[in-house]
């Protein structure tokens, strides 16, 4: 009998999939990512696992895997894993993209919405008592009619993204290694240049995949080519801002505001990050939604099953 480790409880039906698949579920039922040394001692011996962005699968988890075919990420991004080496392994690596496009696109605007109109300002002035009533001048935010919105990294997030914030009026620039005609169809949006983006638009809302190449990819001379009045949201990943940088900008108010779901350190955060009024910050909750996440342990189960079975997988990376 086939044998998955799943390396966190996920939602039950994917769960019940696998057993009606004949096949054996170890789960790590704690609340809490499994250590290193413990996902090592698991992971001898299974057939697949089913694994959380949380879980770093280095060279030398992948060597305890002696028998693995396939690891499942259950997550779009998969920085997580030396793909490389997995691959030299014969260990397939997939991961679950399209079925969070919706969840992580509204967070994006939640985030961006939240950062123009000073939502947790206001919200925190009411818990503090300090609502005087209605005032011509309490927390004036921007309106985002009319406004130059960057998508940086065009893919299906940053797609789904854009064409939310075209629906508010705003003009879309984005950033891509080639043409995204869904994209421009959809938004009239207009390809750019990195730099061209950072400099005109008013609110940038990152969407890349973390890679070698795009690891701080807003780097402090990036960061200084945003507007004063610019708002930037980060729902992909922390590490593709470098956040000493950011929070020095954020500090000294050269940029408006600043949407955060993900940060560089997580599940760490900069203290200075927690100072700031200016700041919008979220605990990576991008795919947090009922909808999405059984999709996504769904999908993850589907390409473990896939696999185990001698078919192609249905959402392979790398
Ligand atoms: C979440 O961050 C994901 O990559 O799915």
């Amino acid at each position: 009998m086939h044998k998955v480790l799943i390396t966190r409880q996920i939602p039950e039906a994917a769960v019940k999939y696998l057993r009606e698949k004949k096949i054996r579920v170890d789960i790590y039922s704690e609340d809490k990512p499994i250590l290193p040394k413990e996902l090592i001692r698991r992971a001898k011996g299974v057939d697949a696992v089913i694994a959380l962005l949380t879980d770093k699968f280095d060279k030398e988890v992948i060597d305890s895997l002696s028998n693995c075919k396939v690891i499942a990420n259950f997550a779009v991004g998969y920085n997580n894993i030396d793909v490389e080496y997995a691959k030299k392994k014969n260990i397939i690596i997939t991961n679950t993209p399209n079925v969070l496009n919706d969840s992580t696109a509204d967070l994006a605007m939640t985030l961006v919405l939240a950062c123009a109109r000073r939502l947790i300002e206001g919200e925190k002035l009411i818990r503090a008592k300090k609502f005087r009533g209605w005032e011509p001048n309490l927390l004036l935010g921007v309106e985002l009619k009319n406004k130059i919105f960057g998508v940086l990294g065009s893919g299906r997030i940053g797609t789904a993204t854009a064409i939310r914030a075209k629906a508010f009026g705003t003009k879309i620039l984005y950033t891509s290694r080639s043409k995204n005609f869904e994209l421009e169809k959809a938004t009239c949006a207009g390809k750019v240049s990195l730099n061209v983006l950072l400099k005109k638009s008013d609110i940038i809302s990152v969407h890349l995949p973390l890679t070698s190449e795009t690891y701080h990819i807003l780097n402090r001379e990036k960061l200084n080519l945003l507007k004063n009045t610019a708002i930037l949201v980060n729902t992909g990943r922390g590490e593709l801002i470098d956040e000493k940088e950011l929070i020095k900008l954020l500090k000294k108010k050269k940029i408006m505001a600043a949407g955060l779901d993900v940060y560089e350190n997580e599940p760490n955060i900069n203290p200075e990050l927690l100072k700031l009024n200016n700041v919008v910050l979220l605990p990576h909750l991008g795919s947090a939604t009922e909808d999405a996440r059984n999709n996504m342990a769904m999908l993850a189960a589907k390409n473990v099953v896939a696999v185990l079975y001698g078919k192609k997988p249905f959402t392979p990376v790398g």
